[in-house]
């Protein structure tokens, strides 16, 4: 990180989203080693032998190769201070995607070369697309053998409706990777590859002419890709790349740190500028108003050496100054902020300024939830980021009646995270909840989090329910005395009628049409985007 990059320079917030294995934590790694935020690629968190390095607070995620945990790089680039928010890359943790894209100006959307469209880009795709969110895409591997590009082209046109407008042409096929056609200039960019992709790749940049002498039919075959596409209209349209219709498309390899500097480039040019962001009463909370942020992720336990809660926040507006007393807009209840750090992986370092687009780890802030708001000055309430319909269930119950205490304690803190939606109801009493979740691997987490943060083991029951429906108070006496179907309640008010399948909720929906049973969010996301502003 550098010195002082928390003045008011131009900020840049954005995400990379992947299917597992497209090279997310490469390109992480690459930016980070472009930026100098580090020395050498790898130290972030790595594969391998180098996950020694990786961000330590669970020993599944190094032993499951996924990362639960989400970190906010910071950085500066070209006059630019550029936040990269790390999202998980496990499709079960689909939910805390969705909320770190809440808190986000633009996504990178990763594409590994050979494999193309892969299920899980698909539905993050849909979620961008959910929350108005510009995508840049980079197709990766270029290194490796891989599909034709404008085959790749054509399939994202296809399958997700966005025009593709690359922004670089490769210049070699997938896997003889010598470097790009600049759209832009009609300039080549040639790379050059350094031992294990290991420290920057230096770029050459020479002239069309210069190219064609050098590369002969490898030019020309990239310059006509490029004059293909300039016939077809497939050049960059801001106002259109703005509003989702298209995305930029460059070509990279992470590993050798191919195109990486053409992408910060492309990030601090075309990634829009914090916005502010609509309240739940629908003005704007414009960036040059009093301070405000939203809260995005709550985690504790990231880090052996600090068993502390951290909430992550987005600021909206304002600036932020450690120390400043802000109010906590849910309960109305001041709080300071003495402790606030920039987490990135096992790195912390304190935060002493923030401004819009930036993100803050508050420490230990009490009673602060995902999708709460803090502010000072003029009062603010964003609305909050819904819960996904949970499509597995199943009770948790203390292994050691002993330890109940501690228990209670955990299942409180894991659901105030939201690792797992924790259900109640007075029939099955506060000794067994139920753990609610959209993938089942964050009941993994939660179990793996009981023992080994709360010294309270548990044994799960799975359930045999699918759905989820909200219910009307009004309606919760009947539904509770229909067969087949359990009532529960959400921390967050929320009724729940537990359906052990479509079929169960089609005969209900049938036989009883007063009865008022609204879809919740799915994974899939129908939910109502919430912010940015845009
Ligand atoms: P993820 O975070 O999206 O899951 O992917 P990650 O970066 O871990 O990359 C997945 C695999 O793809 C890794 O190989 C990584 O080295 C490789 N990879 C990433 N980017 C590129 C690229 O541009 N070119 C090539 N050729 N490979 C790339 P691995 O064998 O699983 O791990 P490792 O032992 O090599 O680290």
């Amino acid at each position: 990180m550098s010195d002082s990059p928390h003045d008011a320079r131009p900020r840049r917030t954005f995400a990379v989203i992947s299917h597992p294995d497209a090279g997310k934590s490469t390109l992480t790694e690459a930016l980070a080693l472009h930026a100098q935020v580090i020395s050498e690629a790898g130290a972030v968190h790595g594969k391998g032998d180098r996950r020694a390095t990786v961000s330590d607070w669970m020993d599944m995620e190094r032993e499951r190769g996924i990362s639960v945990s989400s970190t906010a790089l910071q950085f500066e680039h070209d006059g630019h201070v550029v936040n990269l928010v790390d999202t998980p890359g496990h499709a079960d943790f689909s939910e805390d995607t969705y909320r770190v894209l809440s808190a986000v100006d633009a996504a990178v959307m990763l594409v590994d070369a050979a494999r193309g469209l892969e299920p899980q880009t698909l539905k993050l795709f849909r979620v961008c697309a959910h929350r108005g969110l510009p995508v840049i895409t980079v197709i990766n591997k270029w290194d490796r053998p891989g599909r034709d590009p404008l085959d790749l082209l054509d399939e994202i046109e296809q399958r997700i409706g966005l025009r593709p407008t690359p922004l670089t042409w490769p210049v070699g096929q997938a896997g003889d990777f010598h470097g790009v056609l600049d759209r832009r200039t009609g300039e080549y960019v040639a790379y050059t590859r350094t031992a294990g992709g290991a420290t920057r790749a230096p770029e050459t940049r020479m002239s069309a002419g210069s190219a064609h002498d050098l590369l002969g039919p490898t030019w020309d075959e990239a310059v006509e890709g490029h004059e293909l596409l300039g016939a077809d209209g497939a050049d960059h349209d801001h106002a259109a790349f703005l509003a989702g219709r298209t995305t930029p498309v460059l070509f990279a390899s992470a590993l050798l740190n191919f195109g990486v500097a053409e992408l910060l480039r492309t990030l601090v040019e075309l990634a829009p500028a914090p916005e502010g962001a609509h309240a739940e009463d629908g003005t704007l909370r414009a960036p040059t108003d009093d301070f405000s942020a939203f809260v995005f992720k709550v985690q504790a336990g990231m880090d052996r050496a600090h068993r502390d809660r951290l909430a992550f926040a987005r600021v909206v507006s304002g600036v932020f100054r450690r120390g400043m007393v802000v109010t906590h807009a849910q309960t109305d209840r001041p709080f300071a902020t003495k402790y606030a750090h920039a987490v990135f992986g096992r790195r912390r370092d304190a935060v002493e300024v923030a401004h819009p687009g930036d993100v803050i780890g508050l420490v230990n802030a009490g009673s602060v939830r995902v999708g709460d708001t803090i502010y000072a000055g003029r009062p603010v309430r964003f609305p909050g980021i819904p819960s996904f319909a949970p499509e597995h269930f199943a009770t948790a119950r203390a292994t050691d009646s002993g330890r109940y205490k501690q228990f209670r304690r955990g299942i409180e803190q894991l659901d105030q995270e939201g690792v797992v939606q924790v259900l109640r109801s007075e029939l099955r009493g506060e000794h067994e909840p139920v753990l609610a979740a959209v993938g089942p691997m964050q009941f993994e987490v939660a179990a793996a989090r009981m023992e080994a943060e709360f010294g309270a083991p548990i044994r799960l029951d799975p359930l045999g329910y699918q759905l989820a429906r909200a219910v009307d108070e009004a309606d919760l006496a009947e539904v509770a005395a229909l067969s087949g179907v359990e009532v529960l309640h959400r921390s967050d008010g929320v009724h729940l009628a537990l359906f052990p399948d479509r079929w169960r909720l089609g005969a209900v929906e049938r036989m009883h049409p007063h009865l008022d049973l609204r879809p919740l969010p799915a994974s899939d996301l129908d939910a109502e985007p919430t912010r940015p502003a845009r």
